[in-house]
Order: C-alpha cells, then sequence, then structure tokens
C-alpha cells in the first residue's frame, strides 16, 4: 500500500531479555521512531558537546533492517536540558536552536530522511494560541519558521513535519494548525507534512470527528506547490477501566480499523503507533497497542492486518 507502518521505540529494544521485542519489530513494521532518544535533552544535555550513541543504535539497526527512520523531534517545549532555560536573550536562544537543529540534521542525513521539526506548539487554550515555551517567550513566534528553515538548510532532501495531538478531527485545535501551516506555506517556509498523533481511547469516534475531512483539507493545503504530506505519528488507542475485557478489545480493534482506513483514503504517508506492545507503552495501564504483554497480536492486530489487504 506504499505505506510506513511504523512504532516507537525505546531501551527495550536493545534489551538481550527482550528478543521479541526485536524480532516483533523487525516482523511487522517498516518504519521507526526514537520514543525518546532524539529528543533535546536525549542528544544535547551537555551544551558543549552531542551524546548520538544510543540515537545512532536505533537509526543504525533500522536501517539495517530496511526500515525508515522519521526523527522525533527537534523543537518542542517538553525534554529540554536545563541550560536552555538559563538563556536569557533572543539572540542567544535562537543561535542555541539553530546550533542543535543543525548538529542534529547533519549527523542523520542520509539516515533519517523526515523530522519532526516543531511538536507541540499549539496551546490547549481557549482560542488555542501558541504555547509557552522558551522558544516563543524570548524568540516570539518565528521560532516555528526559523526552526523549519535551519532544518531545511542542514537537510535540503527531507520532508518537514509540524505535529500535534487533539488535532486528528476537526476542531478547533486542528483550526488552529491549519493556520499555522497555510501562513507558514505562504511565508514559503519549507514544510512538507504534519503529524497527527492519535493518543485515544475506545470512545473516539473516527467518523464523527471528521478525521477523514480534517486530514483532506491538510493534504489540499500545498497543492499549487505540492500535496501537503499527512501521518498518523502516535497512535495508541486506550481501553476503558471497567468494562467488559472482549468488547473493550474490540472497540480498540475497530478505531484502529478506521484510523487506518481514513490514512489510507487520503493516501497518508505512515501511520506509527507509540510503542511496539503494551507492556512498555507510555501508557501500559491502557494496554493501547496491538501486540500485548506477551507479544501475541491482539484483536487491533487482525484488523489492522485485515485493513492493509483489502
Ligand atoms: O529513562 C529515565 C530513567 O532513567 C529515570 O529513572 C526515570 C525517572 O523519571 O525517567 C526515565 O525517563 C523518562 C522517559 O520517559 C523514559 O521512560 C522520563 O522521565 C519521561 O519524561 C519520559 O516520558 C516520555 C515523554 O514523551 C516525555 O519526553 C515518554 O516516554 C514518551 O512516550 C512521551 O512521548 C510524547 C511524544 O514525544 C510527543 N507527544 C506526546 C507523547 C506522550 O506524552
Amino acid at each position: 500500500r506504499g505505506l510506513q507502518f511504523g512504532a516507537a521505540v525505546n531501551h527495550t529494544l536493545f534489551d538481550p531479555n527482550e528478543p521479541d521485542y526485536a524480532r516483533t519489530l523487525n516482523r511487522h513494521f517498516n518504519a521507526v521512531v526514537a520514543e525518546n532518544a532524539m529528543k533535546w535533552a536525549g542528544l544535547h544535555n551537555n551544551r558543549e558537546a552531542f551524546a548520538f550513541g544510543f540515537a545512532d543504535a536505533i537509526v543504525d539497526t533500522a536501517v539495517k533492517n530496511g526500515q525508515t527512520v522519521r526523527g522525533h523531534t527537534l523543537v518542542w517545549h517538553d525534554s529540554l536540558p536545563p541550560w536552555v532555560y538559563t538563556i536569557q536573550t533572543r539572540e542567544e536562544l535562537l543561535r542555541a536552536m539553530q546550533d542543535h537543529v543543525t548538529g542534529v540534521v547533519t549527523h542523520f542525513r542520509g539516515r533519517v530522511h523526515i523530522w519532526d521539526v516543531v511538536n507541540e506548539a499549539i496551546s490547549d487554550a481557549p482560542g488555542h494560541p501558541l504555547r509557552p515555551s522558551p522558544f516563543l517567550n524570548l524568540i516570539g513566534p518565528d521560532f516555528i519558521d526559523e526552526a523549519f528553515r535551519a532544518t531545511h538548510a542542514a537537510d535540503p532532501g527531507a520532508k518537514l513535519y509540524y505535529n500535534d495531538y487533539n488535532t486528528d478531527g476537526l476542531n478547533g485545535k486542528s483550526d488552529a494548525v491549519y493556520e499555522l501551516v497555510r501562513g507558514m506555506l505562504a511565508r514559503g517556509v519549507p514544510i512538507h507534512g504534519v503529524g497527527f498523533q492519535a493518543h485515544l481511547n475506545t470512545d473516539f469516534d473516527v467518523k464523527g470527528a471528521q478525521v477523514q475531512a480534517n486530514l483532506q483539507r491538510f493534504r489540499d493545503l500545498g497543492l499549487d506547490v505540492q500535496m501537503t504530506d499527512v501521518q498518523m505519528t502516535e497512535v495508541n488507542v486506550q481501553l476503558r477501566p471497567a468494562r467488559p475485557e472482549a468488547d473493550e478489545l474490540a472497540r480498540q480493534a475497530a478505531v484502529y480499523r478506521d484510523l487506518l482506513r481514513t490514512c489510507l483514503n487520503v493516501q497518508c504517508a505512515g501511520f506509527v503507533t507509540w510503542g511496539v506492545t503494551d507492556f512498555n507503552s507510555w501508557r501500559a495501564g491502557g494496554r493501547p497497542l496491538i501486540f500485548d504483554d506477551m507479544y501475541d497480536p491482539k484483536p487491533a492486530f487482525a484488523a489492522v492486518a485485515q485493513e492493509l489487504a483489502r
């Protein structure tokens, strides 16, 4: 189907006691995202030197296995090292951000072809203004354009994404992302795609939320230049507690199926689950993924496989 079907990975990938993790990843997924290893604090905790070792191991393993890698994420308000908060002027933070982006993107050039350049810059507050962060507060709203420009300069061949959550359907927050991206395209900022995280639960109604209409309006956005790419980037569907397990697993499967179908309907570039297997998911209690604690496929796996085979 021409789809990148990916998973976020963490330290478990290299745990000799968990060989099924790599086995499951390599058998079923053709794309990989580092769950945390490429975040600013993961790569650049020490201002004077990058620490690429763990991220390199993830990327090299993926490349060896013929998997593509999404880079996640260059500029985010979360997971920043303490030194970033000590900076006090626009000029210094702008330079630090550009240096970070340039160092990371240059290092992975040729191995990472897609970057989440700016992550979650829009807030959940009424009207969805830009989210307060060191970048917004000190640099101003143009930190977003500047981050994309620096990434493009470091790797002109890479696809550059804006990525956010609670933006899967038509709603006020996805409207705000739409306006942001429209403005960027109008200003000639190099942006090629939008990631929709899809942190969901079994009550989510893909049709009711109008996910397809939402994805399609982003696909149509860059039309005069090129189609804007879209991906579902952090998919997970939590079970709701205190409900019959079989019902919940079936509802979970239906949400995965509906979401993947919608993604395929708009020719999305990727569908990435936020983890490989339930037990070490960031929301392990909600058992939100398509493989269970024993790496056995769940009803959601069957639904996904069936959808891909249609
Ligand atoms: O690895 C350390 C461990 O050594 C230490 O003992 C422990 C004590 O707190 O922390 C561990 O690091 C944690 C790391 O996850 C690994 O488990 C961090 O504190 C914790 O903040 C980090 O959380 C991650 C979170 O982003 C913040 O970076 C989650 O794993 C990760 O799933 C989550 O992912 C985000 C996406 O990047 C963006 N969209 C939302 C999504 C969910 O929040």
